[in-house]
């Protein structure tokens, strides 16, 4: 296709993922450095309008679907007029956020009315005391009250799961569980170096290995059919009202079929999850180029994605953004 946002590869991206801020109302250290990040002052940071502006040349492109991240995308105050703005541009047929869920009990039904299509919601434990310990944040039955009300809306939510050993791998079955009678998809992923995040090979817990440990208590764990696209493979406990999905960057990668962009709060754009060539849309706004001009830098910066990621060991040495500068 002869389309600024179709890469070298073929890869046709029809899926951006606008990060809204970089501010976090939770403090998991797999996603934030130790010391956390310097805060950039608020000028750094796209505003609203730039936002849209945005995401309006991306749909005229050929994007037609926008998940909203952050840091918490429901920090950001206007997240909700947000989401309506974006539902008003025809061409584009979803907009979900991923979220860590804190606040969905005052948020989601708004974000509903202003058209949110879907919510996948981070959670890592379900034990409350586990939940505090690397939150380091109280919430833990917000969270669940956040999905089971997702549920009682009608949204079929997704449930991330980041697999650590010795932190978390005694709960895979409890998640299992957890889809048997609500209609909510848990998604195991693996646990992925980014910046500051002491990332180590030892506490990385493979599909393989979740699949298996699954298996002892269910044999009949098996694997369904995915969408193109899916960054997940599903699977279920036949019977059971929710899906088991696994997110296997790190021991079975699916760059082959991505068809992902990232524009971080501060307006680069990012081709990559593990790529560290950004180019920023913010400072081309601000000078005034003309639409034309932005789309041909988008198209340029399209053009430089890599075929795939580096590999697990290379990336464990690269220099990227800390996670929560990405949003996944
Ligand atoms: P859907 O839009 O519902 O398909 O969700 P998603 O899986 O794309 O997004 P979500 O924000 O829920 O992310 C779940 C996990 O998938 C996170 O750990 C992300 O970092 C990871 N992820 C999302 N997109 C990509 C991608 O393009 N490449 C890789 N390697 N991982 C990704
Ligand atoms: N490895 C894997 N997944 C991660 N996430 C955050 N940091 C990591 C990491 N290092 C997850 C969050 C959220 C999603 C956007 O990415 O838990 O669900
Ligand atoms: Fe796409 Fe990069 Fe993720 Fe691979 S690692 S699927 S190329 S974003």
């Amino acid at each position: 296709q002869d389309s600024p946002l179709t890469d070298t590869f073929g890869r046709h991206h029809t899926y951006l993922r606008i990060s809204l801020t970089e501010r976090c109302n939770l403090r998991c250290d797999y996603c934030m450095p130790a010391d956390g990040v310097p805060l950039q002052p608020k000028a750094n940071l796209l505003t609203t309008e730039e936002i849209i502006r945005l995401a309006r040349i991306f749909v005229k492109q050929g994007v037609r679907k926008i998940r909203l991240t952050g840091g918490e995308p429901t920090v950001r105050r206007d997240i909700v007029d947000m989401v309506a703005e974006m539902k008003a541009l025809p061409q584009l047929e979803h907009v979900g956020i991923t979220t860590n869920g804190l606040v969905l009990t005052r948020l989601l039904l708004p974000l509903q009315r202003a058209g949110l299509d879907s919510l996948n919601i981070s959670l890592d434990t379900l034990k409350k005391d586990r939940f505090e310990k690397i939150t380091r944040r109280k919430g833990w039955e917000r969270v669940i009250a956040g999905i089971d009300l997702a549920v009682q809306l009608g949204y079929r939510p997704k449930v991330n799961c980041v697999l650590m050993r010795n932190f978390n791998e005694d709960e895979v079955c409890d998640f299992v569980e957890f889809t048997r009678d609500r209609p909510v998809d848990v998604r195991f992923i693996e646990y992925m170096p980014f910046s500051g995040n002491k990332w180590h090979t030892d506490r990385l817990i493979s599909f393989k290995e979740t699949v298996e440990l699954i298996r002892r208590q269910w044999p009949e764990f098996e694997a369904l059919p995915n969408g193109p696209n899916d960054t997940s493979k599903a699977f279920a406990v036949p019977g059971f009202k929710g899906q088991v999905g696994f997110i296997t960057s790190m021991t079975e990668h699916f760059c082959g079929s991505c068809n992902r962009l990232r524009l971080t709060a501060d307006g680069n754009i990012k081709v990559c999850l593990f790529g560290n060539k950004e180019f920023s849309l913010r400072d081309a706004m601000r000078s005034d180029v003309s639409e034309e001009d932005l789309v041909d830098l988008i198209g340029a910066a399209v053009r430089r994605k890599k075929r795939q990621h580096a590999g697990m060991l290379n990336l464990s040495q690269m220099e990227n953004r800390p996670m929560i500068l990405i949003g996944g």
